[in-house]
């Protein structure tokens, strides 16, 4: 089978994660310290926390950013997690509709804010093309807002420095791993003590403390990251470079060769981007988008669909979601699809897929 995203992992890997193995920290030990460094030397972010997973980097940045029942502005076109963390901290998820990117549309947020309806900005550098950087230095310098950046997909494209924080995700369909893991990237000292206190149950240890003392001053939550999976981010923050460049030699080569057919990237190739993901759409007629899937399926590929619209989730309907205007993430909805993207797909496999997406297409 050809899965649609897949972790790299070499034998420098192996070796890393068993010497933190054979030593005597398995977690809360040096290397989570040693990965933060370096993660902040890659991305330019003064301050970084590792963390479990980055749904939990997205819990502590909202519990650091956001107020109960603030109104956060947030794309429909992402994981659950992005808005689901709002709603852990109490605030209200505000659906807005997507540029043909399939990122978020900053026209209509400014336009929200104009008409006063935002506290906060929760943004994704969906597939891990940029947003407009411009478009959200504006939103900042007019409104004031809180402003995190959701950067799950967007591993390798540098901390914009406009927004309070960034997140990032280790899971393994990700541009790097650590198996589970997530980091909040920030350069607010406040928000990185914060974030950190709540990592390890709000607890406090100081030196003037006797040594069996600590003090609980917040209420936390375990979201450490272990040493061993630190230690596997650092020797996968060592290839993250030659990892991209695969992805964005793949990009180029599907975009060669889709050029002309009905099948569209969803973007034109961008350098910019950090390729997570490699969206196309396809206005499904003769086919429908189901039987698509399911006969990739049986010549062994899998086919992914990034996203659901999060408002028209039931747990949203509940709440009485789902029936906002977005008429550019319908028809995304409608349209669109992920084919297979990882640095390890060969030049083979990835021909294999397109003679076999062009043989259904054209059987219908
Ligand atoms: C945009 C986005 N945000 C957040 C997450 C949550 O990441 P994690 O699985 O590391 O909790 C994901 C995971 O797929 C994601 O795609």
């Amino acid at each position: 089978m050809i899965p649609y995203g897949k972790q790299s992992i070499d034998s420098s890997d192996i070796e890393a994660v068993s010497e933190v193995l054979n030593s005597d920290f398995l977690t809360t030990g040096p290397k989570v310290k040693e990965f933060e460094e370096a993660l902040s030397k890659y991305t330019g972010a003064k301050y970084v926390v590792a963390l479990s997973s980055a749904t939990a980097a997205l819990h502590l940045a909202s519990l650091s950013l956001l107020k109960k029942g603030d109104k956060v502005l947030t794309t429909p076109n992402s994981f659950l997690a992005t808005s689901n963390s709002i709603l852990y901290a109490g605030a209200e998820p505000v659906f807005v509709d997507i540029e043909e990117s399939g990122n978020i549309d900053l026209d209509l947020v400014i336009k929200e804010l104009e008409n006063g309806n935002g506290d906060a900005l929760y943004g994704v550098h969906f597939s891990g093309n940029p947003m407009n950087f411009e478009k959200l230095r504006e939103i900042r310098n007019r409104f004031q807002i809180p402003i995190l950046e959701d950067s799950a997909h967007a591993i390798g494209v540098p901390f914009s420095g406009i927004s309070d924080a960034s997140i990032l995700s280790f899971h393994p369909v990700k541009n790097m791993t650590t198996g589970e893991g997530g980091a909040v990237i920030t350069n607010s000292e406040e928000i990185y003590k914060k974030v950190l206190q709540l990592r390890n149950h709000g607890m406090v240890k100081t030196p003037e403390m006797k040594p069996w003392e600590y003090e609980m001053v917040d209420l936390g939550f375990n979201y450490r990251i272990t040493d061993f999976q630190s230690a596997l981010g650092i020797s996968q923050l060592l290839k993250l470079d030659s990892f991209l460049e695969k992805r964005r030699t793949l990009v180029q080569r599907y975009e060669e060769k889709l050029a002309g057919s009905e099948v569209r990237p969803l973007y034109k190739f961008r350098k910019e981007s950090a390729y997570h993901l490699f969206v196309v759409r396809y206005h499904f007629r003769n086919i429908s988008k189901e039987e698509l899937f399911i006969r990739m399926r049986e010549a062994g590929i899998i086919l992914q669909l990034h996203y659901i619209p999060i408002n028209k989730q039931p747990y949203y309907r509940n709440f009485g979601y789902g029936d906002e205007v977005t008429p550019n993430m319908d028809r995304y909805y409608k349209e669109a699809f992920s084919l297979p993207l990882y640095p390890q797909l060969s030049f083979g496999e990835q021909d294999f897929i397109l003679s076999k997406l062009f043989e259904i297409l054209e059987s219908f």
